[in-house]
């Protein structure tokens, strides 16, 4: 199977309602990032993506994917190429004012402040009162199954809880876009999983925007519903295809034909854009 061939393939699993026509969010407009060590780390990326959307990120080490969704971010500039919010109110440092989170692969919490403390720090930031920001912080506590750790330092944690901080951290701002860069590789496979159910619940219940980098073949036909696979050496777009089924996403979907298959597709186009065989 090629990148061309991939949408006929996917078309069984696909929905009548493909995200692909829901309302642009950001738009990467031939994107190239060179970094002063002279890396071409990404060579004319073009992206949209969608309000509502779920999607997954992929592709071999170095190809450039933490380095689009820091340009996604503000985190970093373009050497050419633009960002476009088509659909957001921009501040003067060309970003949607308080639109986007990033949950990194490490949770950074501060040691010193509570789970209280460190979810309450954007809102900190923006010089929101600690007394203000309760209802907002216990209730974004509340969705992440943490409401009874408020007062608990991060050292009385597991991992998984620690990440689920780290997520109401990226939440309680109400952004529109939810940025991922590996969120879960540290974890063990069971509580990976937990929190694919608690991030998929959440993406149901809020509408947020979710772009989601990971090298899990499985997390991501799990997740999303829709795959970027890049290719390395520049980084750019290779594949880019929709992954919507009929079933819920729950232990049953693991088990099912449909995942399988969704599975088996991402893969195939993971081994071509790193230049192998496929199956
Ligand atoms: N600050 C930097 N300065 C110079 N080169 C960089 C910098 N950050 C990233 N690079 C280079 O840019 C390329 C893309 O890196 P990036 O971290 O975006 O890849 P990635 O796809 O996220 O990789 P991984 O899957 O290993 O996380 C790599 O060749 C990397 O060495
Ligand atoms: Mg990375």
């Amino acid at each position: 199977m090629t990148a061309s061939q991939v949408q006929t393939t996917t078309a069984t699993i696909a929905s009548a309602a493909s995200p692909q026509t829901r309302r642009p969010l950001v738009v990467m407009d031939s994107v190239s990032k060179m970094f002063s060590s002279g890396t071409l780390a990404l060579s004319n990326m073009t992206l949209t993506v969608n309000g509502g959307e779920f999607v997954s990120l992929l592709g071999p080490s170095g190809c450039g994917k933490s380095t689009a969704l820091r340009i996604i971010a503000g985190l970093g500039d373009t050497s050419s190429g633009t960002i476009d919010w088509p659909s957001s109110r921009i501040n003067s440092k060309g970003l949607p004012e308080g639109d986007i989170s990033f949950v990194f692969q490490e949770p950074t919490l501060m040691p010193w402040q509570t789970v209280f403390g460190n979810v309450y720090l954007p809102l900190k930031l923006r010089g929101i009162s600690k007394a203000s920001a309760r209802n907002d912080i216990m209730a974004t506590l509340a969705t992440v199954g943490l409401r009874d750790f408020a007062d608990a330092y991060p050292r009385e944690l597991s991992g998984g809880m620690k990440m689920r901080v780290s997520i109401a951290r990226a939440l309680v701002t109400k952004p529109k876009l939810l940025l991922m860069d590996e969120p879960f590789a540290a974890l063990d496979e069971i509580t990976r999983q937990k929190l694919n159910d608690d991030v998929l619940r959440l993406w149901k219940d809020t509408g947020i925007t979710v772009i989601f980098v990971t090298h899990s073949v499985f997390e991501s036909a799990y997740l999303s519903n829709r795959i970027v696979v890049m290719k390395a050496r520049p980084g750019r777009v290779h594949a880019d295809f929709p992954l919507t089924t009929s079933l819920d996403r729950d232990a049953h979907y693991r088990t099912s034909e449909e995942y399988r298959q969704a599975c088996e597709n991402v893969s195939n186009m993971l081994l071509e854009a790193i230049g192998g065989e496929e199956h």
